[in-house]
């Protein structure tokens, strides 16, 4: 019987959290954000003094203090994710961490790792989780898989506006190109591309608001 988890996978501000966030909610199954998981190993290297393009060392400090991510719908994040029994916050959503990510996220072990525990998350219970891989490698059992797709403008727009609310001011030619930098990284790397995996539905964001996306994913699991 295919697995009940939704994968939901898209590029850079794509609206992919939100929307899982939301859909797990209306559907009372656990949120798992795997971005987070591979911020939080990015954070460590860069705490530690790791090169980020240094695989070993990056290896290193996963296995010394593995990254644990505990579902919980009450949490600001939609979940609590921890390193070496610390939880993380928002430095892992900072630009140090943005910069980074995605050449850290491209590393083969590091990857493994991740998906290992992602796994081993989703036998638990059904969950909805985001990323760039769920529906071609992490879930590809996955009953539903959605790519969440959106205009580079509406991406940039959307992601502008997070940071006025929270009081940080945006250069929106920096941040179009940081997006464009990481979006090629992500997709253009060796190992689990960013792609919709066969069969996902494609739902392009740029003219939906964060409910309407919510809803059409609802239908599609529903219908
Ligand atoms: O979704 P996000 O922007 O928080 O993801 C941060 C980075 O992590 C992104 O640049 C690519 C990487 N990532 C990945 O490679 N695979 C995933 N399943 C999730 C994120």
């Amino acid at each position: 019987m295919p697995n009940r988890s939704v994968a939901i996978d898209g590029p850079v501000a794509s609206g992919k959290s939100t929307a899982a966030r939301a859909v797990a909610e209306r559907l009372d199954l656990a949120y798992i954000d795997t971005g987070a998981m591979y911020r939080a190993v990015t954070l460590a290297a860069l705490q530690a003094g790791v090169d980020p393009f240094n695989e070993a060392g990056v290896v290193a400090l996963l296995a010394a203090a593995p990254i644990a991510v505990h579902p919980d719908a009450r949490a600001p994040l939609g979940y609590r994710i921890y390193r070496d029994g610390a939880e993380l916050g928002s430095l892992l959503f900072g630009e140090d961490v943005a910069s980074a990510v995605s050449v850290v996220a491209a590393h083969p072990r590091v990857r493994t790792a991740m998906v290992e525990e992602q796994q081993r998350l989703a036998a638990r219970s059904p969950v909805v989780m985001a990323g760039r891989d769920i529906g071609t490698v992490v879930l590809p059992d996955a009953r539903f898989k959605v790519f969440l797709t959106a205009s580079l403008e509406a991406r940039v727009a959307r992601r502008c506006a997070e940071l006025w609310d929270r009081g940080v001011n945006c250069d929106q030619t920096q941040l179009r190109r940081q997006i464009q930098e990481r979006d090629r990284l992500d997709s253009t790397r060796l190992v689990a591309p960013l792609r919709p995996a066969l069969g996902a539905v494609v739902i392009d964001s740029s003219e939906l608001n964060a409910d309407e996306v919510v809803e059409r994913i609802v239908a599609l699991i529903r219908s």
